[in-house]
């Protein structure tokens, strides 16, 4: 069965009708594609962990087209209004705490108190949460622990038949997934690095903000495990030379790469090549093992440090 549908506006309206019947669609968004389901649909939400064989502990983050959406469920203030209106839409997500008790949200949160939010930055995405009027509840569309998908032919890989439609946007622009910040405290907390970088929310909010740095004492989202993202074979990172039997995915000025991130050592670059190539280095390694070049850990660096660091992991 062919499940990937050209994200025409046709197909968008049909995709619509799936989400309200309880149904499963992926989509993209700027950063990569999710396995959406309506949000106040306990039977849907649950078949997103069996799809991807997610444990339910590791709550899901729920997508909204408009910012006035925010209120009906989660509480708000003027800092969480201000940051929404200046990075919204984007790969931002906010960590607030909950007003809507309805048992399918409870599930998508994991029971937690606290809800996880954003509003994406795709024509796409925000036209298929318009039409299905609801918010779409939206883990990224691979397995448990895999790379994470940046094309719908990744989310097809990864999930067959598993979901009822595949919305075809093309890549995915960013290419990692949306920052998480905890906003529910007065010194907000980074609990994942992502497609927005760090500095630029310091900047906008003339603060500092608390950053977990892997630190398996400080606060990180819960799914956060030490291994995640990972292609099949080894990883090893910060390779600065190449050793004989490894596959080097480069960055920058790397002469014996054999795939490169960003030859001229663009971040913004680099990330949105990031997972395809993973995958396309598993394909093309034979019996070699993975390296890659060092990363900078600055602006999108430190999302890409974060997800290298966890799939190199053994
Ligand atoms: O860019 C993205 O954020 C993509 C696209 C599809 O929007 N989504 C995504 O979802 O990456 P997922 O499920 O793969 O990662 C969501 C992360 C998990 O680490 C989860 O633990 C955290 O968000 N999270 C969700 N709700 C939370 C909550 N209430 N408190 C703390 N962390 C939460
Ligand atoms: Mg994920």
């Amino acid at each position: 069965m062919n499940n990937i549908y050209p994200a025409n506006s046709a197909n968008i309206t049909l995709a619509s009708e799936v989400i309200r019947k309880g149904g499963l669609v992926s989509f993209p968004t700027e950063t990569v594609y999710g396995l959406g389901a309506d949000v106040y649909n306990t039977q849907a939400v649950a078949s997103i962990f069996e799809a991807k064989n997610r444990p339910h502990f590791d709550p899901l983050i729920s997508h909204i087209a408009d910012i006035d959406f925010l209120p009906t469920y989660a509480q708000t203030d003027d800092r969480v209004l201000a940051l929404a209106k200046h990075f919204c839409p984007g790969p931002l997500t906010f960590i607030l705490n909950r007003t809507d008790n309805n048992p399918a949200i409870d599930l998508a949160c994991s029971g937690l108190n606290k809800i996880a939010v954003r509003l994406p930055d795709n024509p796409i995405a925000l036209d298929l949460i318009r039409q299905s009027g609801v918010p779409i509840v939206a883990p990224s569309a691979n397995k448990f622990k895999s790379v994470s998908p940046t094309t719908a032919q990744h989310v097809r890989e990864s999930l067959g038949d598993k979901v009822n439609m595949i919305l075809d946007g093309g890549p995915c622009r960013v290419g990692v997934e949306s920052t998480i910040i905890d906003v529910t405290q007065k010194q907000i907390v980074l609990l994942r690095a992502g497609g927005t970088a760090v500095e630029e929310i310091e900047s906008f909010l003339g603060e500092k903000i608390l950053i977990s740095d892997g630190d398996p004492n400080k606060p990180s989202a819960p799914g956060q495990l030490l291994k995640h993202y990972a292609p099949k074979k080894s990883l090893r990172i910060n390779a600065v030379h190449k050793k004989e039997n490894e596959f080097l995915i480069g960055f920058g000025d790397v002469k014996d790469a054999d795939l490169n991130l960003s030859p001229s050592g663009d971040l913004k670059e680099a990330a949105s090549n990031l997972f395809a190539y993973m995958r396309l280095a598993d394909e093309q390694a034979n019996d070699k093992t993975l390296a890659m070049s060092p990363i900078p850990t600055t602006g999108l660096g430190l999302a890409i440090n974060d997800r290298i660091k966890r799939a190199s992991y053994k």
